[in-house]
C-alpha cells in the first residue's frame, strides 16, 4: 500500500512522510523538487497548478495527503491543484484523500483564508473519498513570524490569540487518518495553550535572546476583532504537546 504525500518537502509535508515511513509505509513524496526527500521514500514529479505528472505519481497509489502550499499562489496552488489532484484520484481509484486545513478559516476574512475555505468546498465537492482535518498553527509559522519582526528590530505584541500547535501531532493525525477509512470532516487539532501575541513573541524574544522594541499590531475591523476574540483558537481541540516555549527550547 502506497501513501501519496504532495508537499511532503515542506514543513508539514516532511514531518508525515517521516511519520509514515516510521509505521514501515510505503511512500511517495509527490512536490515540484525532490528537496530533502528522506532515504525511504521515493520522489514522484508533479505540479498541482498545472496537474503535470498528476496521474503518474498517482498510479498504484492507495491513499493521498495533501500537504501542498502557496501563500502567493493559493487559489492555483490549493483551489484549482485539489480539484485536480482529486479528480486524478477519483481517476486512478485512490480510497483516501486526506487534506489538512486550519482552524477558523470561515470567521477570519483575509485572502488566504478564504482560499483554504475554497479549497475545502472544492475536497468535498469532488468524486474522490475524503478527509479533512484543521488544525491551529504551527509553532515554525511564529517563530518565523517573530525572527522576520525582530531583523526590523521589532516585536509584535498585542491580544491577538493563536494556539500553537508542534506540526509534529498534526502530521501523525494525517497519517493516521490516511491508513484509515475516509472519515469527512474529523475533530479540530489544536496546541495545548490559548496566548495573547504579546506572551508568545515575549517567549521568542527570551528563548532567542533577541530583545526587541515592541510593536503594537493593531488589530483593526473585523479580521482584527475576529483573531482579538479567539476566532482561529479552539479550546476543545487542545491537545496535550509542547507549548510554544517549551518548543523553543527543546523542539
Ligand atoms: N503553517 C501553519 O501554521 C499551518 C497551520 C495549519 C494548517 N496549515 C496547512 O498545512 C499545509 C502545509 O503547510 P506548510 O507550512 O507545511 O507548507 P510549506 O512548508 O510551505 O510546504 C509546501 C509544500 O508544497 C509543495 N508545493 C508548493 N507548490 C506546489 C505545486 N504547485 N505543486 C506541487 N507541490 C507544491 C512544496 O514543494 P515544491 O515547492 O518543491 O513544489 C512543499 O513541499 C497547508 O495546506 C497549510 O494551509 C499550515
Amino acid at each position: 500500500m502506497t501513501v501519496a504525500v504532495v508537499g511532503g518537502t515542506g514543513t508539514l509535508g516532511s514531518l508525515v512522510v517521516a511519520d509514515l515511513l516510521g509505521r514501515g509505509e510505503r511512500v511517495a513524496v509527490l512536490s515540484r523538487r525532490p528537496t530533502g526527500v528522506p532515504a525511504g521514500a521515493e520522489h514522484r514529479h508533479v505540479d498541482l497548478t498545472t496537474g503535470a505528472g498528476l496521474d503518474l505519481a498517482l498510479d498504484g497509489v492507495h491513499a493521498v495527503v495533501d500537504a501542498a502550499n502557496s501563500q502567493k499562489g493559493a487559489k492555483e496552488t490549493l483551489v484549482e491543484g485539489t480539484r485536480r489532484l482529486a479528480a486524478a484520484g477519483a481517476r486512478a481509484g485512490v480510497a483516501n484523500h486526506v487534506t489538512i486545513s486550519i482552524v477558523g478559516i470561515d470567521l477570519v476574512p483575509m485572502s488566504y483564508y478564504k482560499a483554504k475555505l475554497a479549497q475545502e468546498e472544492a475536497l468535498a465537492a469532488s468524486e474522490v473519498p475524503w478527509t479533512l482535518l484543521r488544525a491551529t498553527q504551527f509553532h515554525q509559522l511564529l517563530d518565523s513570524a517573530f525572527a522576520a519582526a525582530a531583523r526590523f528590530g521589532v516585536r509584535p505584541t498585542g491580544e491577538v490569540k493563536v494556539q500553537p500547535i508542534d506540526p509534529a501531532i498534526v502530521a501523525g493525525r494525517l497519517a493516521e487518518a490516511s491508513l484509515a477509512a475516509p472519515a469527512g470532516r474529523l475533530p479540530d487539532v489544536g496546541g495545548p495553550r490559548v496566548q495573547t501575541l504579546t506572551e508568545l513573541s515575549g517567549a521568542w524574544a527570551t528563548a532567542r535572546g533577541k530583545r526587541r522594541l515592541p510593536l503594537r499590531v493593531p488589530a483593526w475591523g473585523k479580521m482584527g476583532k475576529a483573531l482579538t476574540a479567539g476566532a482561529i483558537c479552539d479550546e476543545r481541540a487542545a491537545t496535550p504537546g509542547q507549548d510554544f516555549e517549551e518548543w523553543l527550547r527543546h523542539g
